[in-house]
Order: structure tokens, then sequence, then C-alpha cells
């Protein structure tokens, strides 16, 4: 049992899929999970440990932003030792070129968060995925025939902007960064940290150039697709 976690040792697989909203984590497990268990409901926080096509694996709600995401990446990996952790989560797209409905999978992730600048005094890390993880969701994908775009993306610690500021994601643009949402570069810079591998893989639910959603039914498949992959890398 960690502060937040109420699992017994040994209940949390070595590989975990994170989702931001825990009844994501319950809707993964009760549609491609077998013989799924919740060993977590502190906070409302669901996590399942089960199996997928015979692999063992867990599903964890991390909430939003990095505070929040934090907590959990870092109790899973040194109170359960968890190894492998890849967020299954969705992003505002920054870039022309990244389309709605699109997969993004963040290589890199820079952040407007004092959490990583505070860490390092000042100087810029660079949150960084697994390379291994990377090679593997670049393959599935391609192999599913998926459209994807992988590159640097933002996580930033405001989902509401100043509304005073014309395009708070303008600077983000001209540097390349595909897309936004809000956990990644914390998921990273503690998976550097502690020496375990971590990959997010994310689905554009809406777009900040041009005000496009996905409805809520499509945003649904799009994101079963993608949690599918990941779920493939851990076979
Ligand atoms: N901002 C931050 N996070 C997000 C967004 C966004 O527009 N869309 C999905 N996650």
């Amino acid at each position: 049992m960690s502060i937040h976690i109420e699992a017994k040792t040994g209940e949390i697989a070595d590989f975990v899929l994170l989702p931001g909203d825990p009844l994501r984590a319950k809707h993964i497990a009760e549609n491609l999970l077998e013989k799924a268990v919740c060993y977590n409901n502190v906070r409302g926080m669901l996590g399942f440990t089960g199996y997928y096509q015979g692999r063992r694996v867990s599903i964890q709600g991390t909430g939003m932003g990095l505070p929040s995401h934090l907590i959990y990446v870092h109790e899973l990996i040194n109170d359960y030792g968890v190894k492998t952790l890849i967020r299954v989560g969705t992003c505002g797209g920054i870039l022309d070129s990244v389309k709605v409905r699109e997969l993004v999978i963040a290589v890199s992730a820079s952040t407007d968060s004092a959490i990583v600048s505070k860490q390092f005094k000042g100087m810029t890390f660079a949150p960084t995925a697994s390379f291994n993880l990377l090679q593997k969701a670049i393959k599935k994908a391609g192999e599913k025939g998926m459209n994807f775009k992988a590159g640097n993306i933002l996580s930033s610690d405001l989902f509401y902007h100043d509304p005073v500021d014309p395009d708070a994601y303008e600077i983000w643009r001209r540097y390349g960064t595909l897309a936004v949402e809000m956990e990644s570069a914390g998921l990273y810079m503690l998976a550097s940290r502690y020496g375990v591998e971590a990959l997010s893989l994310l689905t554009v639910s809406d777009h900040l150039l041009t005000g496009e959603h996905v409805p809520p039914l499509e945003r649904q498949e799009n994101f079963t697709n993608m949690t599918e992959l990941a779920l493939n890398i851990a076979l």
C-alpha cells in the first residue's frame, strides 16, 4: 500500500497504462482485458490489473496535470516496482499538419511547468521517451495502418490561458511542436530519474488552430484503437 494507491504488493503488473480519466481505466479494463480486478479506489482514482492476450498488465488513472500524474507515477515506480509506463491520453493539435483523430507519438515533451525547470535549477532538461518503446510503437502503428505523427509535444500547466493572450501556442508552433497535453514531460522526467521506460500515446481530440472537436463517440473509438496499440507493445 502506498499513500494514494491501496493495492497490496504484487497486485500491480510491471507494465502499466496510464489514462488521465479513471473511468477510462475502467472502460479499458472491462472491454480490453480479461479477468480484470480493481486494486484501487482511493480518491476514485481507479486502477485495475488483468490480462491482455495472456500478458499481465495494469491500468491506472492519474488525473489531470503534472502534479496529479506524478504522484501516481512516483508510487507505481517506487512502491510497486513498475518498469514500463505508457500514457494513453488525448491532446490538442497545435501544428496545422496535425489532424484531429490522428495519433501523436510523443518523442519528447517540452513544458511550461516549473516542475521540470525547478528540478534542474533553471537549466533545461529534455524529457524524452524510451527509444525502445518508441521504436515498437512506430512499428506497430505502421503495421496497423494508423495515421500518426511522431515528434515533440508540449505539456502545459494550463488548459485555460488568459484570454488577453492572443495565441499562447504560437511560439510552440514556430518551433514545430505537434500538440498540447498536460502530463508527459513529468512522466518522461521521472522515468529518466528512476531508470524505467515510458512513452506517451495521444489521440488528437481537438485543434487549437481550427477549433475542431472530435465528437465523444468517435473520440472513444480512436482512444480504444490507440489503447490496443499500447497493449500490443506489452506482448
Ligand atoms: N489543452 C491541453 N490539454 C489537452 C487539450 C488542450 O487543448 N486537448 C486535449 N488535451
